[in-house]
C-alpha cells in the first residue's frame, strides 16, 4: 500500500496534489510519501517483534539526508556500503551502534573512519578485507566487531544483475569454508566476532530461497558455536521484493517474511538484523515526467517525456518494468492506446516502455512512474548534461524541495580548466 492515489480526478500525494508540486518545482523530480516510508519501515519492525532484532535500511536505495533522518527518528538502523554512505548517516544523527557496513570492498580510510566515528559491526566479504581491518583496528587500539557474510550457494530466482547468494558471484565466503575463516578470525588480535552475515539478493518475489539460505545459517549457527565462537548477531540482508505491476505480482508480505525468519532462525537466540532497501522506500516514491511531445512514428506512437535513462535507469539496465499512469485521472470509457515511452538522450535504449497500453495523452500532460522510490534517484547520472532531478517529499498536506535542480551553470562550475588553456 501506498500514498499515491487518485482523488476527484487528480493524483494525490498523501494530502497534496502532484500538479500543484509539479507547477512549483517543474519536471522531472522524484517525490516521496513520509507515510509509505514509515509505514513500511514499522511492518518490518513489527514482523520482527517476536525477538531482539534491528532493521537497518539499506540507503543504497534512497539515500537523501531527509530520508535517512524520517527512518532514523522511528528508531531505524542504517545499512551502508561506503564511506560516503557512512558519513550520511552520521550525518542523518544515526548512531554508530545502529550502522552496519557491508560492500566487498571497504578501503583502509573507510574502516578507518568507521572504527573512529563508531560502527555496529563491519560485514567482512573476504579473508583478506578481514585482515585489513584487524590491522586497522589495532592501529587504533580497539576490536572491530564483525561478522562474516557467507555464501550459500542459494538460486534467489531474481534478475542476473541483482542476484547475489550463487558459489559464481563475487559476495561473501563460500559457506563450504565458514569455519576455517571464522577459526582465522578468531585469532586476528583486531577483530571480536559477533555473528553471520547473509544477503542472496534484491527483488525476492518467493519466500523459499530466504528460508534456504536461513536455515543454512541456522546449521553454520550451531557448528560454529560448537567450535568456541559467541554467535550473537545474525544478519539475514535485504532483499524482499515489491509489487512492481498492480495486476498479477503478489510478493510475500513483511508479515510472512518475519514469520519465516521466526521459523528458521527464532530458536537460536539471536539478535536478528535486516537490511531492506527496496521495500522500504520502492513503492514510497514516484517520478513525475511531462509529455514533450507526441511523435507519430512508423505503425506506432511515440511519447516524449522529459525525464530520461539518466533519472531512472532501471528499465534501460534490468528491463524494469514501472507502471506509469497520468496524473490527472483517465475519464472513464476513455480507449488506452499503444505508446512507445521514451526519454530525450540519444540511445534507443531510453525507452522506458514498449506498446504501453495507456489513455489518450498530450504534450503538457503529466504521468508519474510509480515504485521509483527505490534506485531512481540514487542511480541518476548528468549523462547529456541533463541536471539531476530534485527529490520532494511529502508529509501530509506540507511538502518540500529535498534537493533542489542545479543549474547549468552549477554543473558546468564544476569543471576546472587547466592553466595551460
Ligand atoms: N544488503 C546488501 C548487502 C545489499 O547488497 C542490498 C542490495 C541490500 C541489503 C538491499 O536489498 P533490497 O532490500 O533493496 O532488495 N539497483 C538494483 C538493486 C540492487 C541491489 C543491491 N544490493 C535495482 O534497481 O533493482
Amino acid at each position: 500500500m501506498d500514498h499515491f492515489i487518485y482523488q476527484n480526478g487528480a493524483l494525490f500525494a498523501e494530502d497534496v496534489p502532484v500538479a500543484e508540486i509539479a507547477a512549483q518545482v517543474g519536471t522531472p523530480f522524484y517525490l516521496y510519501s513520509t507515510a509509505t516510508l514509515t509505514r513500511h519501515f514499522k511492518l518490518f519492525d513489527e514482523a520482527l517483534d517476536w525477538g531482539p532484532h534491528l532493521v537497518c535500511y539499506a540507503m543504497k536505495a534512497a539515500s537523501n539526508q531527509a530520508i535517512l533522518k524520517t527512518l532514523a527518528a522511528e528508531g531505524a538502523g542504517m545499512d551502508v556500503v561506503s564511506g560516503g554512505e557512512y558519513a550520511r548517516a552520521i550525518a542523518a544523527g544515526v548512531p554508530g551502534e545502529r550502522i552496519v557496513f557491508s560492500g566487498v570492498g571497504k578501503t583502509h580510510d573507510e574502516i578507518k573512519a568507521a572504527l573512529s566515528g563508531g560502527i555496529r559491526q563491519f560485514n567482512v566479504e573476504s579473508e583478506p578485507e578481514m585482515r585489513v581491518i584487524s590491522e586497522v583496528a589495532v592501529s587504533l587500539g580497539v576490536q572491530a566487531p564483525i561478522t562474516i557474510r557467507v555464501n550459500p550457494d542459494v538460486d534467489a530466482k531474481t534478475h542476473a544483475k541483482i542476484a547475489t547468494g550463487k558459489s559464481e558471484n563475487k559476495f561473501g565466503i563460500p559457506i563450504a569454508r565458514a569455519r576455517e575463516v571464522y577459526a582465522e578470525a578468531a585469532r586476528l588480535p583486531g577483530l571480536k566476532v559477533v555473528g553471520i552475515d547473509v544477503h542472496i539478493g534484491s527483488q525476492l518475489t518467493q519466500l523459499e530461497p530466504f528460508e534456504q539460505a536461513y536455515g543454512k545459517v541456522a546449521e553454520l549457527t550451531e557448528a560454529l558455536r560448537a567450535d568456541g565462537h559467541e554467535i550473537t548477531r545474525l544478519d539475514l540482508g535485504g532483499g524482499l521484493g515489491i509489487p512492481y505491476t498492480r495486476s498479477n505480482e503478489a510478493p510475500p508480505l513483511p508479515t510472512e517474511y518475519g514469520a519465516m525468519v521466526q521459523r528458521a532462525v527464532g530458536h537460536l537466540g539471536c539478535e536478528v538484523e535486516i537490511e531492506p532497501g527496496r521495500l522500504i522506500a520502492g513503492n514510497a516514491g514516484i517520478l513525475v515526467s511531462k509529455v514533450i511531445y507526441v511523435k507519430n512514428g512508423e505503425g506506432r506512437d511515440f511519447l516524449i517525456l522529459d525525464g530520461a535513462m539518466n533519472d531512472l535507469i532501471r528499465p534501460a539496465m534490468y528491463e524494469a518494468h514501472h507502471d506509469i499512469i497520468p496524473v490527472r485521472e483517465p475519464a472513464p470509457g476513455l480507449e488506452p492506446q499503444p505508446y512507445d515511452i521514451v526519454g530525450p538522450v540519444c540511445e534507443t535504449g531510453d525507452t522506458f516502455a514498449k506498446e504501453r497500453l495507456m489513455p489518450p495523452l498530450a504534450a503538457g500532460d503529466l504521468v508519474a512512474f510509480r515504485s521509483a522510490g527505490a534506485y531512481g534517484a540514487v542511480m541518476a547520472s548528468e549523462y547529456n548534461t541533463r541536471p539531476l532531478i530534485p527529490e520532494v517529499l511529502v508529509k501530509g498536506d506540507q511538502f518540500s524541495v529535498i534537493r533542489p535542480r542545479p543549474t547549468y551553470e552549477d554543473m558546468i562550475n564544476r569543471d576546472n580548466i587547466p592553466e595551460w588553456l
